[in-house]
């Protein structure tokens, strides 16, 4: 705990509007000025990033975006890349969002891609890893978790991890209300540490699915746990607040 800041990242999804955007982060900034021992990152729609990036600048706030795409330039109708995310002052971008796996297909081997994209362009990646309840049901969670990293390992190696975050998120706890119980998540984040080898002891593991101000105290209490991955909870300024000062 003590060697890695903790981290709370906030993961708007498809939600806002300019309006409601100026409202929540003029609230947010507010609530969170001057030197923290947490970092806090919010990850607007890719249109609200640069509105987003001029109502944070001179906050300790950062921006993250919430996908990218994995090639540099070209006929990628709809598709935005690293270096674009770079420009608009992005410095997070979560990847292989269990939304993005189950709702647009994407493949180990894709995600694995989209971390190389972002790590050439500097952009830290959020790499998102995470069982299904039939997964869970059946036993299977810790293997799918280990293949979901291994994945990406295979392709980047475990240095660049150096430069990364991993976020635990199973998917029966995103949006559901229903939380990892403390031991749960204990025992994935326990497990992902010790996939991370030499780096077990530097890189963040996040935990998202159902997080909230009433139980975020629980969960940053367990030593392997180094912040939160917020959905629902990011877009309540005051919810978002308490828990940004939980991991404070
Ligand atoms: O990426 C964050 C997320 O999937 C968790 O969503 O709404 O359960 O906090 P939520």
């Amino acid at each position: 705990h003590a060697k890695r800041r903790q981290l709370v990242v906030g993961n708007w999804k498809m939600n806002g509007n300019q309006q409601s955007n100026a409202e929540l982060l003029a609230k947010v900034v507010a609530g969170w000025q001057g030197e923290h021992n947490a970092e806090v990152v919010v990850c607007p729609p890719n249109p609200y990033l640069l509105p987003t990036f001029e109502k944070i600048s001179g906050s300790p706030i950062f921006l993250g975006a919430q996908n990218l795409s994995q090639y540099d330039s070209g006929a990628y109708t709809g598709e935005v890349s690293a270096k674009m995310l770079g420009e608009l002052h992005c410095k997070f971008v979560i990847i292989g969002h269990n939304e993005r796996r189950r709702l647009q297909g994407e493949t180990d081997a894709q995600v694995a891609q989209k971390f190389i994209a972002a790590q050439r362009e500097n952009l830290i990646p959020i790499l998102c890893v995470g069982e299904s309840s039939a997964q869970r049901e059946n036993g299977q969670h810790l293997e799918v978790i280990g293949a979901q990293l291994q994945a990406v390992f295979d392709q980047v190696g475990l240095d660049v991890f150096k430069n990364a975050v991993v976020a635990y998120e199973p998917v029966w706890a995103v949006g559901t209300g229903k939380t990892a119980t403390p031991q749960q998540a204990e025992e994935v984040h326990r497990f992902i540490r010790t996939r991370l080898g030499d780096l077990a002891e530097e890189v963040r593991i996040l935990y998202g699915g159902s997080v909230k101000a009433s139980n975020a105290e629980q969960l940053f209490a367990i030593p392997d746990i180094d912040g939160a991955l917020l959905g629902g909870a990011s877009l309540d300024a005051e919810e978002f607040l308490k828990i940004c000062k939980a991991a404070d």
